[in-house]
């Protein structure tokens, strides 16, 4: 098979990526490790910074994101038995962020991707790259016993942290920057109304949050052991665990209900620079991962594939490559910014193991510090609602 970009990973990423090089007039092929409906069934992030909700409206991805999604204009924070504290991101910055499940926003791009009838080869085994540093790079893979090549002008792994893509990058030009957080996240859905706003909150029993997926699905999520499991956690202690971090005012407010869905999730930062290496690029998680706290990882896959699709478009129009030379360079600016900020909302509202009582007054006095001060509160708002992309 012979396409112009040859794409690993039908995840977010991928799948975007293909949209947007499709509506430049691209041709694209996408090969995914798993079934469609295997991706289908993940249960992944919820928030979409407003620069996302603007990349899918112009990708006339937005009907049911505008219709099922929630707007909001600011986040909670409720910590040390005090009244919870909003984060007034419109007020701020002028922006908002939107409620709306990547599971929705993965099958709203299946259904684009079948309108078009495009080149999505599910299930398909062995996916290797080779080449990159060529002008005819590949990719090699199995499907239903048959080994298939493509070949491309360039090849983007989408393929998430585990994938094949970072891996064609030699240890000789590749750098990774990893941190592993000494907790994990619990987290429960449950058919059950959420709250109106979503809620952070710091407890000294550890973190919880309160999110949403609509008006009758609810999110939530407290900080475990990374030693927990499953077992140790039925749904009464989850309840009782939420509503006593969230505190008296807001979790007297949570309906509880069965949960539908219940896992434990590990946190860790990563980045692997460069995210080009000839005419391979890397973008979302197979590139970076972020901890949850900061609703980043998802945000972070759009806006890669938003740089890239408008890098690739400007080679094909036109032969300017500026922006397929400053891809790696300007998506890990933005990168970084969004670890560092992931970094200090765990760090500012969890609980960790070895934390000394310095630690725990320093966290205390931060907390105060963001409770009183607009500029805290507006210096956190502009990175959670997501910094402009790059022009
Ligand atoms: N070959 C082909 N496909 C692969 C391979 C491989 N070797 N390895 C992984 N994949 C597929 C996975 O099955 C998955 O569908 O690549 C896709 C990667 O998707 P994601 O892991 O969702 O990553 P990304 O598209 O970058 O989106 C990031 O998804 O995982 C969440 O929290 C993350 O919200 C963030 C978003
Ligand atoms: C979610 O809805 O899953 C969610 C929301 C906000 C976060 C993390 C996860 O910071």
């Amino acid at each position: 098979m012979r396409t112009q970009v040859a794409i690993i990973g039908a995840g977010p990423a991928g799948s975007l990526l293909s949209h947007l090089l499709h509506r430049s007039g691209i041709d694209s092929i996408v090969v995914e490790r798993s079934s469609r409906n295997h991706v289908l069934d993940r249960i992944r992030a919820g928030v979409l910074e407003w620069g996302s909700v603007e990349v899918l409206r112009a990708a006339g991805l937005d009907a049911r994101m505008d219709a099922e999604g929630h707007v909001h204009d600011g986040a909670a924070l409720v910590w040390g038995g005090r009244e919870a504290f909003f984060i007034d991101i419109n007020r701020h910055v002028g922006s908002h962020f939107m409620s709306y499940g990547q599971t929705k926003m993965q099958e709203d791009l299946y259904a684009a991707a079948d309108v078009r009838h495009a080149a999505i080869v599910f299930e398909a085994a062995n996916v290797e790259v080779h080449n990159p540093l060529s002008d005819r790079p590949s990719i090699t893979f199995d499907v239903g016993g048959i080994a298939e090549r493509v070949d491309a002008d360039y090849v983007v792994g989408c393929d998430g942290y585990h994938g094949a893509a970072r891996p064609a990058i030699p240890d000789t030009v590749l750098r990774t920057f990893e941190k592993e957080y000494p907790f994990g996240w619990l987290g429960i859905m449950s058919e059950t109304p959420p709250l109106p706003d979503l809620v952070y909150a710091n407890h000294a029993n550890g973190f919880a949050l309160a999110s949403q997926r609509n008006p009758m699905l609810s999110r939530y999520y407290v900080q475990c052991s990374l030693d927990d499991d499953l077992a140790d956690w039925s749904d009464d202690r989850f309840w009782s665990e939420l509503t006593t971090r969230l505190g008296s005012t807001v979790g007297g407010q949570v309906v509880t209900g069965p949960s539908i869905e219940k896992s434990i999730a590990p946190l860790r930062s990563f980045v692997a620079e460069p995210m080009r290496y000839g005419n391979l690029f890397i973008a979302g998680d197979a590139a970076h991962i972020v901890p949850p706290t900061g609703a980043k990882g998802l945000n972070l896959a759009i806006s890669d594939v938003h740089y890239l699709s408008r890098a690739l478009t400007a080679h094909y129009d036109g032969g300017d490559d500026e922006y397929l030379d400053r891809y790696s360079e300007m998506a890990l600016r933005r990168v970084w910014s969004a670890v560092r900020f992931s970094w200090w909302m765990t760090t500012l509202l969890h609980r960790f193991p070895e934390q000394t009582a310095f630690d725990q007054r320093a966290q205390e006095a931060e907390l105060d510090y963001l409770a009183s001060s607009m500029h805290a509160q507006a210096a956190m708002a502009e990175q959670y609602a997501g910094l402009p992309f790059e022009s």
